[in-house]
């Protein structure tokens, strides 16, 4: 395991510090992702069998775990682990098993093991601290320093956890996990593993509530926008709090333009819910094309401490989802062009780096969309932050379909997670469930409206339904919005039938397309790109639009899917070696289809012309050859090898396909509207490939070991025109702060493994994705293909320092709690020194506990401990926090300290010269009221830290 000495000094002294000036801080968030150990197994592993009674008594208690798991122990020697850093997805870290399910895309899944140990300061003590898993697939159980602490059946919500009773002070903690995958939620590809990010929360006593604490609702009202929510407090100090908690709204330009401050009364103990309200005039308001956020910053402050500081993004927008007029927003009509997604992408499977869904979800951006749902899962928390700020509008769905208590407090956590998003129009409680049309199906349904109602009223509730639509008992009864997956024949029959309830298709389309393919084989598992081969429940792209368009009262459509994913490999379902979707607009990398540009052309409003095939179909010499072209203009002319070949009026709906003569050399195409040129492609034959091309996303990136950029590969001609027929092989050298974390190339049937340093190109093109390693400077890109000439390309590295989470040392020369402590009978002159074997003159003495004696008393308090080493050798401080009383401390015999101050206060002695075994004695007697205690806490730490002169003299 991985040590970091310096950065964990660093780090204590910074919190020492910061306690000992009195001041707190917003929560202090750390970075939990690196440095874990992990093991996968086929098998779950077993627990130890025992049968006396000692054992039973012994893991029958708190923190005993390892006598059953043995994986969970402090001390476990990690024998066969690896190290890994997280996101972590070990499905797609594997190869292609022909055995395993094919929905799943062949993976290998089993369970996991992770381990993590991380080092807890003392300062901490007194302090929340919470760890927060983005996701983890699929469910999981967690041991916090050998004690069971968690369960969690799902892989996609947010699991926020308080371990704070769960910690050691002052010392190395373990956390293990066990992750089973070899169950699952869906019939796509998964992942498997801690897929999302981890962090580390530690706040004061009193802070914002971590989970969804604060809640901003802006609502408009005849004389303009009101913006009301909530701040959840939480005080685990152990007074009656009356912090200052002042709000302030900021503008999309960071200027503030509204504040407001609260005086909330936070008894002990308690969650108190602070109500706000606060008027703005005329707000930016958001939409696709202008997603203006706001701010919401919120500070708590105490008379000597800010106690808590979180700033959330909002937004101003209204919207209905219309029985008659399909869907407005702002008040306009508009209709909804949406994306259904499956989260994962080539290369690094559901471990996505956030960078990297910002690539994806610009490109659906690119492609015209202007809704994203999130089938059938919630997103990570970055996918809404990044529709928020570029414009997507949100249906955020929920997984299980089940009312049990703790489904339903995950749809309460995902509820309160997301609400604050202006991108989310509406929540979807399911997806095709069988029971839909049944009362069974309605009362899981009510269940779920409810919990979700109960944590936001201002979004409408759907359900993405595939049948049951006219029974008695529908889920039909209690949603707003009624959600149609494909079923065109019944949408006209519901309207009739149901006038008042609004509907959208929430899945159109399920049309089949491999990349830069021209002819359907079902025995070579290709699927034409003409926009021709579809699912018998769905239909084209083509199609599905004209069914939107026709239908004013239809909300608009969500195209299943906008990227290819692992996995679900219809219609070549469980036919190794097809292995991923075939629906997407773009590929499993992001290469475009040709649905991407029929979508452009549906969906923008600018001309878009782009043409199939590619003109190096030599084998089509002299025969006719079907060129489509997905465009928006109202006539095309082809113009081959530089003659006119004719102008063909273009269908608004199924666009243009015309039949030519093939021969190699220039196909030129002319777009009009209105008899003018608007937009001109041309398809060119080029030569054979002669080198290689490198196009990386961004030719800068950050350097803080998680911003990756995807890097296009392709083959050129001595024209340096793109080959788009090469299919040959790449390797890639990666040098500077960069590294490989995956590749691909779209093939949906492609079993090369996807964690490798070569890709064959197909049809064109590969993709390797490459992440930045810490620091600042450069990356380096190698592509080479055996003669053909290599591409190199270069991507800053810049720093990312100032921006960079705090990573939580793992430690282990570190801080020591000193427990064990024992203490003297009262007695009314000074005792003399005791030692190990003074026995039964002690009794046990707590940590934290206050004495009371009379004034003049005396106690001794005893303990021994071993010094490490490296405190030993390098010296420290021995720390008592807040002790109340007159100690002299001795080590070893010797006087150390003598504090004359009997007011609470800490007392630090330097540690030199001294190694081995300690024996510490320290002789008390109390303040002016008869009190003593030895403090909150008392610990050694390698820092040498100054005893303040008010404390010790
Ligand atoms: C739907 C389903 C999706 C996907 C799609 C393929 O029925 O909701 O998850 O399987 O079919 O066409």
């Amino acid at each position: 395991m991985k040590t970091n000495n310096v950065a964990a000094e660093v780090f204590c002294m910074f919190l020492f510090l910061l306690l000992l000036a009195g001041t707190g801080n917003a929560a202090e968030i750390y970075d939990f992702n690196p440095d874990w150990m992990f093991l996968r197994s086929d098998r779950q592993l077993a627990p130890k069998e025992y049968r006396e009674h000692k054992s039973i008594w012994a893991g029958a208690k708190a923190a005993t775990s390892d006598v059953v798991w043995p994986f969970t122990a402090i001390n476990f020697e990690e024998e066969g682990f690896r190290p890994v850093n997280l996101p972590h997805d070990w499905a797609v870290e594997d190869g292609f098993y022909p055995e395993e399910d094919g929905e799943q895309g062949f993976r290998k899944r089993g369970w996991g093991y992770y381990r993590k140990r991380f080092f807890v300061p003392s300062t901490w003590k007194g302090k929340r601290v919470e760890l927060q898993f983005g996701g983890i697939a699929t469910h999981s159980t967690f041991w916090i320093n050998q004690m069971l602490f968690h369960h969690n059946y799902s892989g996609y919500n947010t699991i926020t956890m308080d371990i704070t009773p769960a910690l050691i002070y002052g010392r190395d903690n373990v956390i293990a996990i066990e992750v089973n995958a070899a169950v699952f939620e869906g019939w796509w590809y998964e992942g498997a593993g801690i897929y999302r990010d981890v962090k580390l929360i530690v706040s004061d006593p009193v802070h914002i509530k971590t989970e969804g604490g604060i809640q901003v609702n802006p609502l408009v009202k005849l004389d303009g926008w009101t913006i009301e929510g909530h701040v959840d407090l939480v005080n685990d100090s152990k007074m009656e709090m009356s912090p200052v908690v002042d709000l302030s709204i900021l503008d999309p330009d960071g200027k503030k333009v509204e504040s407001k401050r609260l005086l909330p009364n936070l008894p002990v103990n308690q969650t108190v819910r602070v109500p706000f309200s606060i008027r703005l005039a005329s707000p930016q308001l958001w939409s696709p094309d202008t997603p203006s956020l706001y701010k919401l910053n919120v500070v708590v402050k105490g008379e000597a401490r800010t106690f808590d500081e979180k700033t959330v993004n909002f937004g101003f927008r209204t919207f209905k989802f219309d029985f008659t007029n399909g869907f407005t927003l702002n008040g306009k009509q508009i209709k909804i062009k949406g994306v259904c997604n499956h989260q994962d992408h080539a290369g690094v499977g559901a471990a996505v780096p956030a960078s990297i869904e910002e690539f994806r979800i610009k490109k659906l951006k690119e492609m015209g969309a202007n809704a994203y749902r999130c089938s059938h899962n919630p997103p990570s928390e970055n996918i809404l932050d990044l529709c928020d700020k570029y414009g997507l509008m949100v249906i955020d769905e929920n997984r299980a379909f089940n009312a049990g208590p703790d489904w339903l407090e995950y749809v309460r956590a995902h509820i309160r997670r997301d609400r604050n998003h202006p991108s989310i129009i509406a929540w979807s409680i399911f997806n095709e469930e069988p029971l839909q049309g049944e009362y069974r199906g309605q009362e899981i349904a009510r269940a779920l409206v409810n919990a979700v109602k109960s944590e936001d009223e201002s979004r409408p509730i759907l359900a993405a339904m595939n049948g049951g639509f006219f029974s008695a008992d529908s889920a039909r009864n209690v949603l707003d919005v009624v959600g149609f997956n494909y079923q065109y024949g019944q949408i006209d029959n519901f309207h009739a039938k149901y006038p008042n309830i609004p509907i959208l298709l929430t899945e159109g389309a399920s049309a089949f397309e491999t990349r830069g393919e021209f002819a359907t084989d079902r025995e070579k598992f290709i699927s034409s790109s003409y926009d021709v081969d579809a699912a018998s429940w769905g239909t084209t792209h083509r199609k599905d639009w004209e069914a939107v368009l026709n239908r004013r009262f239809l909300a608009g459509t969500f195209v299943w899917t906008g990227f290819d994913y692992h996995g679900e490999p219809t219609p070549y379902n469980n036919k190794f070696p097809a292995n991923s979707s075939y629906f997407g607009c773009m590929d499993l990398c992001g290469f475009p289809k040709t649905a991407y540009y029929i979508r452009q052309a549906q969906w923008l409003s600018k001309p878009v012309l782009y043409a199939i095939p590619h003109w190096n179909r030599h084998e089509m010499d002299g025969k006719e050859i079907d060129v489509f072209c997905a465009t928006n203009v109202d006539e095309v002319s082809f113009i081959l090898n530089g003659k006119n070949i004719g102008t063909v009026k273009v269908d608004p709906v199924e666009m243009l396909t015309h039949k030519i003569t093939y021969e190699p050399g220039t196909l030129l195409l002319i777009g009009r509207k209105d008899g003018k040129e608007v937009v001109r492609t041309q398809l060119e034959t080029t030569g054979k490939a002669v080198g290689l091309k490198l196009i990386p996303d961004r030719t800068e990136i950050m350097g803080d070991g998680y911003d990756a950029v995807p890097v296009t590969v392709c083959a050129v001609d001595t024209a340096g025109r793109i080959v788009p027929d090469a299919n040959i092989p790449v390797e890639f050298e990666i040098t500077g702060l960069g590294r490989n974390i995956g590749v691909g190339n779209g093939d949906p049937t492609c079993t090369l493994p996807e964690k490798a340093d070569s890709r064959p190109l197909f049809n064109g093109y590969a993709q390797l994705i490459v992440q930045s390693v810490p620091g600042k400077g450069s990356i380096e890109i190698t592509a080479k293909s055996g003669k053909l000439k290599s591409a190199t390309c270069s991507i800053k590295v810049a720093s990312a320092e100032k921006t960079m989470m705090p990573v939580i040392p793992g430690f282990t020369k570190g801080e020591v709690t000193i427990s064990g402590w024992r203490v003297s009978q009262p007695s009314t002159s000074k005792p003399g020194l005791l030692s190990d074997n003074s026995g039964d003159l002690l009794s046990p003495a707590q940590i934290g506990e206050d004495l009371i004696l009379k004034p003049k008393d005396w106690v001794v308090f005893f303990c021994k401990f071993d010094l490490p080493a490296g405190i030993a050798e390098e010296g420290g401080s021995l720390c008592f926090r807040n002790m109340t009383g007159k100690p002299s401390i001795y080590l070893n015999g010797e006087l150390a300290l003598e504090r004359k101050a009997t007011t609470p206060g800490d007392v630090v002695l330097p540690l030199k010269d001294i190694s081995g075994t300690v024996e510490m004695n320290v002789l008390m007697q109390p303040d002016s009221r008869g009190h003593i205690a030895l403090g909150d806490i008392v610990y050694i730490t390698p820092e040498k830290i100054k005893a303040t002169k008010s404390s010790t003299k």
